[in-house]
């Protein structure tokens, strides 16, 4: 049997990076994966593929900017199924690598949209379901840079500092209703992102991303799958409020120093 057997789960950002891992590692734990994105061509053929492997998967469009379509991403889950058990807030943008004077209102107003009024919204419409079921679990996608410094950042770990913060503060509020709220912060992982950001800065920046993780590598999207799958679990039940590091030893590390890039 797997170790989600039967719950329901939304996972935003599903079509590709690390939400793909999420998705495909639930729905393989036995869960109905509700798959959202705004790649729907992606999304559309994931599905496809989850559910000739025999699993339950459906695509959703949603675009986390738009607090209609996280509203209806969440009915349409819970008027298929009735219930709604595990949702992974993961879609995410970058939008660094310039100081933060260069950064236009536009840039800033952009990531907090798709990076952090995103996670508000999946949590304000998905938490009268769990509280009604007396049963959830609420995955939030921070990440190291919430918790260390790197040149060029400032508004990407200002949402996820941000997003860390409302964890706790949920964790503490709808614990006495059974519904559990943790992050996790992924360090460097091999994904479309960070694709993007060395074609935008060059490769220097990947040999440099190396360098500052002890374990001597960027991470895959599996591994912060497999940190979702437990936080999503019933294993986990006494675990709420936490952020869960799946970052190589980056945050533990002087490494981490401008020098190396
Ligand atoms: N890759 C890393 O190194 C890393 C490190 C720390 C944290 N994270 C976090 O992990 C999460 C996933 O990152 P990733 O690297 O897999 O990203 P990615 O860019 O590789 O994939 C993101 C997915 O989200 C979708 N998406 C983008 N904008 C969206 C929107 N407005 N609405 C809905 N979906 C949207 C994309 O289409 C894509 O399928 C993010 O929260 C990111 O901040 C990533």
């Amino acid at each position: 049997m797997g170790r989600l057997e039967g719950k329901i789960a939304i996972v935003t950002g599903g079509a590709d990076g690390i939400g793909h891992a999420i998705s495909e590692a639930m729905s393989r734990e036995g869960a109905h994966v509700f798959v959202s994105d705004i790649n729907d061509a992606k999304g559309a053929a994931f599905v496809e593929y989850l559910r000739g492997a025999g699993r339950q998967a459906d695509y959703v469009h949603c675009d986390v900017a738009e607090d209609r379509d996280i509203a209806a991403l969440i009915a349409t889950a819970v008027d298929k199924t009735g219930r709604l058990d595990i949702l992974v807030n993961n879609a995410a943008i970058a939008i660094g690598g310039m100081p933060v004077y260069e950064m236009t209102d536009e840039q800033w107003h952009r990531l907090i949209a798709v990076n952090l009024t995103s996670v508000f919204r999946g949590c304000k419409y998905a938490l009268p379901h769990m509280i009604r079921q007396k049963h959830g679990s609420i995955v939030n996608m921070a990440s190291a840079q919430g918790h260390i410094g790197l040149d060029g950042w400032t508004a990407y770990a200002g949402a996820k500092g941000a997003v860390m913060a409302m964890t706790r503060q949920m964790a503490v509020e709808f614990g006495p209703h059974n519904v559990r709220i943790n992050s996790i912060s992924p360090g460097t992982i091999n994904t479309p992102m960070n694709e993007q950001v060395i074609a935008d800065l060059g490769q220097h920046v990947a040999r440099a991303w190396v360098k500052m993780h002890p374990i001597g590598r960027i991470g895959n999207p599996e591994e912060v799958a497999e940190a979702a799958v437990y936080l999503a679990s019933d294993a986990a039940g006494f675990t709420t409020g936490i952020d869960l590091r799946v970052d190589g030893g980056l945050c533990v590390t002087p490494r981490f120093v401008p020098d190396l890039v």
